[in-house]
């Protein structure tokens, strides 16, 4: 019985893809494969496939787009009714779903910066509410007996996607700008976690093959930092020069509030490495 990969191009999909072909017959599907909101079309691919175990990385992701009617409707079908479909298909089959959930589930204070995997969410934005209610349509159907793996992981980076829309992570972003620019204007806020997505992608395929308990998981690379302080620390292992500026969020116009604080703690799982030695890989082996 095969492995189902859904948004298989994708940057963390692509990397899950690659990982598990290695040692299993895997299905890896994106865009130019199917609709994820034509749920009949899906169902009957995942009758016809059977696969074992389904791995979902398709979301909705334009945060600040969730913030409005239309965005928000789209991140409904992809966030919410998405992993509730493919839960019933899942527990229709008898397939275990791996499902993957964002720290913007949370959003901390001075006082309480970070959040174990059994803390109840609070979200701050609508893309935050709109994964924690596809959390909820997955956990529910785990009292139903569904065998789920439901990750909770934040700031991806890696090797972009092979899709044609991939997405640059932050640091490749901040690359291109130092060609260009003098100064480079950085958030010095939303403590949280970076996470490699080839670290992510073994630690996904460890949970599973490991056969530990189904439930939350937290999975992120060691060490919290600011989005300043990850800037700063690229450009010093990159040896490059460039001005940097720290500036508060309400500083930039963005439609979505992020929440100061939303660091992830794995409290039941090996940790992954510290995100720095996972970037000095990344620059070593990528395409940057
Ligand atoms: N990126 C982060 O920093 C971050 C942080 C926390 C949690 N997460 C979660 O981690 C997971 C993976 O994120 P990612 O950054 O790897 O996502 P991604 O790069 O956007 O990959 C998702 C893939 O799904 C495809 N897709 C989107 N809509 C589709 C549709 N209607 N039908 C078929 N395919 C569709 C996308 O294609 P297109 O590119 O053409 O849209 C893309 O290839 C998501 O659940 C996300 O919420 C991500």
């Amino acid at each position: 019985m095969p492995i189902l990969i859904l948004g298989g191009r994708g940057n963390l999909g692509s990397q899950l893809t690659k990982l598990f072909s290695v040692d299993y017959e895997t299905v890896s599907l994106d865009r130019e494969d199917f609709d994820a909101t034509n749920f009949v079309i899906l169902a009957a691919k995942i009758r016809g496939l059977k696969p074992e175990l389904i791995i979902n990385t398709v979301a909705y992701n334009a945060v600040d787009h969730c913030e409005d009617k239309d965005g928000y409707a789209s991140a409904f079908k992809l966030n919410v009714n998405l992993p509730a479909a493919l839960a019933d298909l899942s527990l229709e089959i008898g397939a275990i779903l791996i499902h993957y959930s964002s720290d913007y589930v949370f959003s901390g204070t001075d006082q309480k910066q970070s959040f174990s995997e059994d803390e109840t969410p609070n979200p701050a934005n609508k893309y935050g509410e709109s994964k924690f209610q596809g959390e909820r349509e997955i956990t529910r159907r785990g009292g139903l007996g569904l065998g789920y793996y439901l990750i909770r992981t934040s700031k991806l980076f890696g090797p972009a996607g092979e899709g044609p829309s991939a997405k640059p992570s932050f640091f490749d972003i901040m690359l291109d700008l130092a060609q260009t620019k003098q100064e480079l204007t950085v958030v010095n806020e939303e403590l949280s976690c970076f996470t490699y997505t080839l670290d992510l992608a073994a630690a996904t395929k460890r949970l599973w093959e490991l056969e530990v308990p189904f439930g939350i998981y937290h999975l992120v690379n060691g060490g919290p930092v600011t989005w300043y302080e990850a800037a700063m620390e690229l450009f010093r292992q990159k040896k490059i020069k460039v001005a940097l500026r720290a500036v508060r969020s309400e500083n930039l116009f963005r439609a979505a509030r992020r929440p100061k604080f939303s660091i992830l703690q794995n409290t039941k799982v090996h940790k992954l490495r510290n995100w720095k030695e996972a970037l000095r890989e990344y620059l070593e082996t990528g395409k940057n």
